[in-house]
């Protein structure tokens, strides 16, 4: 039988975090016990992982959880697999208020509900509402929510919602509908990711409807592509003021906030 130690001298992709999921150990435990043969049950349960790796599903749906800031995260293919970049959106909401100050938010287009949840934990005394147009993706909100209050919704960005929010934060779908990047990602939902020609469909929605649904001097913060933050910039002029553009981690133009006029 095989011993962990040929799987992790093989150069299987993504071997060491697939033998960890399967043997339920983590990496320290792997390598002190390297000597360790896989029971028939194991092996059959590995290779069968490692093919669907291998075709490319990401990790994350295969071990049904991804990281983002200090949790955990349920996803399923229903959800767009949280990325690092979106943390910038925490960290610029967190900076914006006292500690103390009691605001309500709207995290719209909400998916795995990484962005509600993050805000709720960090900031117990915020009033976090969730809309995603995709009820599969809300039941995996919820349940990532488990007992933090955030009231989800499902909707169509702000269609007929009547009520304001101090902050509106959205990580929406932003790829162009022929990119070249949609080859890579073609295990995520294309409702997560693709917004017409110039993927600006949805944010345009947003942008021109967020102003009936922020408080005075509300604050609207977006991710966008790296490439559309001049443009994006040019459409927010109507009705915000722009308050700062922001990088990413790679220094890629990736997040804009705005203040209402
Ligand atoms: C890029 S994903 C972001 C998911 C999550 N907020 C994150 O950062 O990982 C965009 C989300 O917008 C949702 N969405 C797409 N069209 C929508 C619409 N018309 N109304 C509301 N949500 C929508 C998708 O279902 C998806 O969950």
């Amino acid at each position: 039988m095989v011993k962990i130690k040929d799987y992790l001298n093989s150069k299987i992709i993504d071997i060491q975090p697939l033998l960890a999921l399967v043997l339920q150990k983590n990496s320290a435990n792997l390598i002190i016990n390297d000597g360790y043969r896989l029971t028939t049950k194991e092996k059959i349960k590995l290779d069968s992982l490692i093919e669907k790796r291998n075709k490319g599903v990401p990790f994350a749906y295969l071990s049904g959880y991804k990281g983002f800031y200090n949790s955990d995260f349920k996803v399923t293919c229903d959800t767009l697999i949280p990325r690092p970049e979106t943390e910038l959106l925490i960290d610029i909401a967190l900076d914006l208020y006292d500690e103390n100050q009691v605001i309500s938010v709207l995290d719209l287009g909400t998916g795995s509900g990484i962005i509600a949840i993050t805000l709720a934990n960090q900031r117990l005394n915020w009033k976090i509402t969730a809309i995603d147009i995709c009820n599969k993706a809300l039941l995996v909100a919820k349940q990532n929510a488990k007992r933090t209050k955030i009231n989800f919704i499902k909707n169509d960005w702000l269609n007929n919602i009547n009520k304001k929010f101090d902050l509106i934060i959205s990580n929406p779908p932003y790829i162009k509908i022929n990119s070249k990047y949609l080859k890579e990602l073609k295990y995520e939902p294309t409702k997560a990711l693709v917004a017409g020609k110039e993927g600006l469909d949805d944010i345009n929605k947003i942008i021109n409807n967020a102003p009936n649904n922020l408080n005075k001097n509300g604050y609207l913060l977006l991710e966008h592509g790296y490439d559309q933050q001049a443009k994006i910039s040019k459409i927010l002029q109507t009705n915000f003021n722009i308050i700062k553009k922001f990088k990413d981690y790679n220094t890629k133009n990736r997040a804009i906030l705005a203040q209402l006029k």
